[in-house]
């Protein structure tokens, strides 16, 4: 697959940037197109980059698709040295938790098209849910460009909003710590009732493996029917249940991290 005339450019190849260089070599995109600006690569990185002749360091000529993948943090620091590269022609594709696709442009004013994007940590295996909002400049090429790159790796959701990113980034952005810290609970209950420490552990992380790929297999079939499928009128599964779905129960806990972590994302706008 092209990207287009002029290189890509990577700017941060962490965990979600490594991710996405990941995803589009393996989907195919021309290497010889990507250039990494990452200021100490990853083992990993630099032998990604050395094995598939992606360049690093800044690209010779203003780069068609710009991907900000740095700590939200760091924009102020890295946009004075990208500022020149933003172009009218310019699709700039920002992952930066909180920052507003006005924040982008105010640090690359010359920029034309911002994609804001939120993926998540399964983007790691491909396996990411992602959610995208285009500013008004985006043309439709610009825009399937970014649908492209997103994609691989994961689904993308097309918002029609910016102002629902904060919810995204509160849901799907953070979710996956969200479930990973459901396993470590899940494990530790499983040791204060008397399970072995590897035991518990194995057996949380395997029924979580197994819950999430039932969900995965099974589309047609909500979240709430699969849970009544496996839930007797008296059973072991409702006793548990009627903790969970108590008055300061489960859903109460999960919607005020939700909102905390939605608060969290507007504080770090700007
Ligand atoms: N991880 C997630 O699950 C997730 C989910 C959604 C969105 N995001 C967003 O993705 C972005 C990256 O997150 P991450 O978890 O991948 O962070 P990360 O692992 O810390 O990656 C950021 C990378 O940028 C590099 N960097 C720092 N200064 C730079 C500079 N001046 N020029 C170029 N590269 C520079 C860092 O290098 P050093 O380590 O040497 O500083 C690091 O390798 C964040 O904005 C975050 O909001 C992450």
């Amino acid at each position: 697959m092209t990207i287009g005339g002029e290189p890509l450019l990577l700017v941060g190849a962490g965990k979600m940037g490594g991710a996405l260089l990941q995803g589009w070599l393996d989907r195919g995109f021309d290497p010889a197109r990507i250039i990494v600006l990452e200021p100490d690569p990853s083992p990993q990185v630099a032998a990604l980059c050395a094995a598939r002749g992606v360049g690093l360091g800044m690209p010779p000529t203003p780069p068609s698709v710009l991907v900000l993948a740095v700590k939200p943090q760091m924009l102020d620091a890295v946009a004075p040295r990208l500022a020149p590269l933003a172009m009218e022609s310019t699709l700039v594709i920002s992952i930066l938790a909180g920052k507003t696709i006005r924040n982008v442009s105010d640090r690359l004013p010359g920029a034309g098209a911002i994609v804001r994007a939120m993926p998540n940590l399964a983007a790691a295996i491909g396996c990411g849910i992602t959610a995208a909002v285009a500013d008004a400049k985006a043309t439709p090429a610009q825009r399937r460009t970014a649908d492209a790159l997103l994609s691989a790796v994961g689904h993308v959701e097309w918002l029609s909003e910016e102002s629902l990113m904060d919810a995204v980034t509160a849901v799907s952005g953070s979710g996956p710590a969200y479930v990973f810290y459901l396993a470590e609970c899940l494990a530790k209950a499983g040791m204060e009732s008397g399970l072995p420490a590897d035991l518990a552990a194995r057996l949380a992380r395997a029924t979580i493996e197994g819950a999430g790929a039932l969900l995965a297999r099974r589309p047609d079939v909500s979240p709430a029917e699969l849970r009544e499928s496996v839930t007797s009128p008296g059973g072991t599964t409702a006793a548990a249940l009627a903790i969970l779905k108590g008055e300061d129960g489960l859903e109460k806990l999960i919607a005020e991290a939700v909102a905390a972590a939605k608060r969290r994302t507007r504080e770090l706008s700007g």
